[in-house]
């Protein structure tokens, strides 16, 4: 070892010790007769500290020739410091030089490498591996190790194996685009990159194998935001011979288990919310339970009574936001401003203060007398000085807009801690969505998801209405993970294919082998798959997924440190005989 210590380790009790460190220079303070230097590694920093007249000259002459970011090797001798520094693990040592040898020197870095750095993203990008060095990236990343660690610890515990499935595959559908990767072996011919292993652990379960579970990469060519990544992580698992609620169980064990471990947090008992309820108390399939603020629908109270907004609409909707009845009419056009913003779309917004001294004021006074007002009141349960706000429109549209403004709220009223963890599940999924502008159903979550029993006769009837053994793991309004019992039924999954539009051909030519592997015993079976990267940026209390990730793309899907995606050479593009196409002229 080159070492002895690392930059992290000397405490008080290892003065006098003749220590070796190595690392690199985060910092230099010449101060003239007295020079100080902060030495940095992986576990920490440790100052060094040099003095004219007493350190030898050719030492205090190579410490004047290091600048930031060059990799130094140290010895010296533990002292105690005379102003110690209470915020970090080393602070009440420092090391009295006696060797410093300059390993590799470094230009100076594009951005300094401090926890608050003045770094944009897209240089921090450029540079990821400097911007790896800072903490607050690096402890992340550290955090992401733990958490794999504890899941295999966890899942092996509970009979689980890891076994790899292959990335060079067949398309699987979730709801994405594939990447493809053309075949130079097999001429006109592509793999696709899997959105996930969802059809390779269904026939693990064919096999046997009974518990799966596998920490994998997926890749799905989709539109990216904060929380989605063209190539992410999930938590794969599949079981045989289960019911929804031994999976759900299992995964909030699970999940339980890891909060307690990485976070110290005790988890209470996890509600559970079907699909049809969470859009209509919070007008969204992942609701942010951290807060109440639940809707109230109003609509059979306010139609037909001679204001045009209310009786145009298919549904009138509402939240109390408590303690906002001294709203301005600054605050209050703040908010119509925010729901008529082209991302909601909404008209307008309808207001009621409930005002302190009991007295009512709404923006439709002159079309409701305060005895209906107060009936609205009642039916929000509302106390004096909530606000009530209203929006009235098609129910899609309106529970998505009410949604978005009571997120809104939680945040104006600091209710969105994230330091506070409130998971739920969403069961009961419908099956099916429907696509106006295709004209055509698509899987709600993938088409080997399997219809509720009790609901099977609806598939030929009232397809939409069919709801499946679908499920949603979901904290703080963020969708950590989703799963479904299985079809293991090949007539079943047939029908299934034929609904969703799929030829007989068709569905023979992309998932024969899963139908065809359903007649050779296929366990009743079911799973989950958590997004790994989503879990930790939780943990770690954060929206955007990328500083959890060593390596990330940006919105553009781009890596913009190895500049990918890029061209190939003419003689890869020949004998995979791929013929590019000319760029359109502008
Ligand atoms: P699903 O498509 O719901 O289910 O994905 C599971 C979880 O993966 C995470 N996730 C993503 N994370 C980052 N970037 C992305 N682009 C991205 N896409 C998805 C989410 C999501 O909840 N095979 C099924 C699971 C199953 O049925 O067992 C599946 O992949 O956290």
């Amino acid at each position: 070892m080159l070492r002895t210590h690392t930059c992290g380790e000397l405490r008080i009790s290892d003065v006098n010790q003749e220590v070796v460190l190595c690392g690199w220079v985060q910092r230099i303070r010449d101060k003239g007769k007295l020079i100080w230097i902060d030495m940095r590694d992986r576990y920490g920093i440790t100052q060094l500290v040099l003095e004219e007249g007493k350190n030898p000259q050719e030492i205090i002459e190579i410490a004047r020739k290091l600048g930031r970011e060059y990799v130094v090797m140290t010895k010296g001798k533990v002292i105690e410091r005379e102003s110690k520094n209470p915020n970090i693990p080393t602070g009440e040592i420092e090391i009295d030089v006696t060797e410093i040898n300059i390993v590799n020197s470094s230009k100076l870095p594009p951005f300094t490498i401090e926890d608050d750095t003045d770094g944009g993203d897209e240089l921090r990008m450029k540079y990821r591996y400097l911007d790896l060095r800072r903490n607050p990236v690096k402890e992340n990343l550290i955090q992401r190790h733990k958490v794999g660690l504890e899941v295999r610890k966890y899942l092996d515990s509970q009979g689980f194996l890891e076994i790899e499935t292959p990335f060079l595959i067949k398309s699987t559908p979730e709801g994405a685009r594939d990447f493809v990767v053309p075949s130079r072996m097999n001429l006109n011919e592509f793999y696709a990159l899997p959105q996930s292993p969802q059809t390779f652990k269904q026939l693990l379960m064919v096999s046997g194998f009974d518990r799966y579970f596998q920490i994998v990469k997926c890749f799905r060519d989709e539109d990216l935001r904060a929380d989605r990544q063209p190539e992410f992580t999930q938590i794969d698992c599949e079981m045989s011979f289960v019911t929804q609620d031994d999976i759900l169980e299992t995964f909030e064990s699970m999940t339980n288990y890891l909060f307690m471990t990485i976070n110290g947090i005790e988890l209470e008992k996890w509600p559970r919310i079907t699909y049809a309820d969470a859009m209509k108390y919070y007008g969204s399939d992942k609701p942010d339970i951290r807060f109440d603020m639940r809707f109230v629908e109003l609509t059979d109270r306010v139609k037909n009574k001679g204001f045009v907004v209310f009786d145009n609409a298919e549904i009138i909707v509402g939240i109390a936001a408590s303690g906002c009845a001294e709203y301005t009419r600054k605050q209050l056009d703040e908010l119509t401003e925010f729901v008529k913003r082209p991302q909601i779309g909404m008209t307008g917004l309808i207001y009621v203060k409930y005002n302190q001294d009991g007295s009512i004021k709404s923006s439709v006074d002159k079309f409701f007398s305060e005895t209906d007002i107060q009936q609205w009141l009642d039916a929000f349960g509302a106390q004096k000085g909530d606000l009530l706000l209203l929006l009235a429109g098609e129910t899609n549209k309106t529970r998505k807009g009410l949604c978005e403004l009571r997120l809104e709220m939680g945040k104006r009223l600091g209710l969105r801690n994230p330091e506070i963890f409130k998971p739920l599940w969403v069961i009961d999924f419908p099956l099916l969505e429907w696509d106006d502008e295709t004209q055509r159903f698509y899987a709600m979550h993938h088409p080997f998801t399997s219809p509720k029993p009790e609901d099977i006769p609806l598939l030929d009837s009232d397809p939409k209405a069919v709801r499946a053994n679908a499920y949603d793991m979901v904290f703080n309004g963020v969708e950590i993970g989703g799963g479904s019992i299985r079809i293991h039924n090949k007539a079943l999954q047939q029908k299934m294919f034929s609904l969703l539009g799929f030829t007989p051909e068709e569905a023979q030519n992309q998932f024969g082998f899963l139908m065809n592997a359903f007649e050779y015993g296929a366990p009743p079976h079911g799973g989950i798959a958590l997004g790994f990267d989503r879990l930790n940026a939780m943990f770690g209390g954060q929206d955007s997924i990328r500083d959890f990730i060593a390596f990330p793309k940006n919105n553009a899907g781009r890596d913009v440190m190895i500049d990918a995606p890029s061209t190939i050479a003419q003689e890869q593009l020949d004998e995979l005989h791929l013929i590019l196409k000319k760029p359109e002229k502008e």
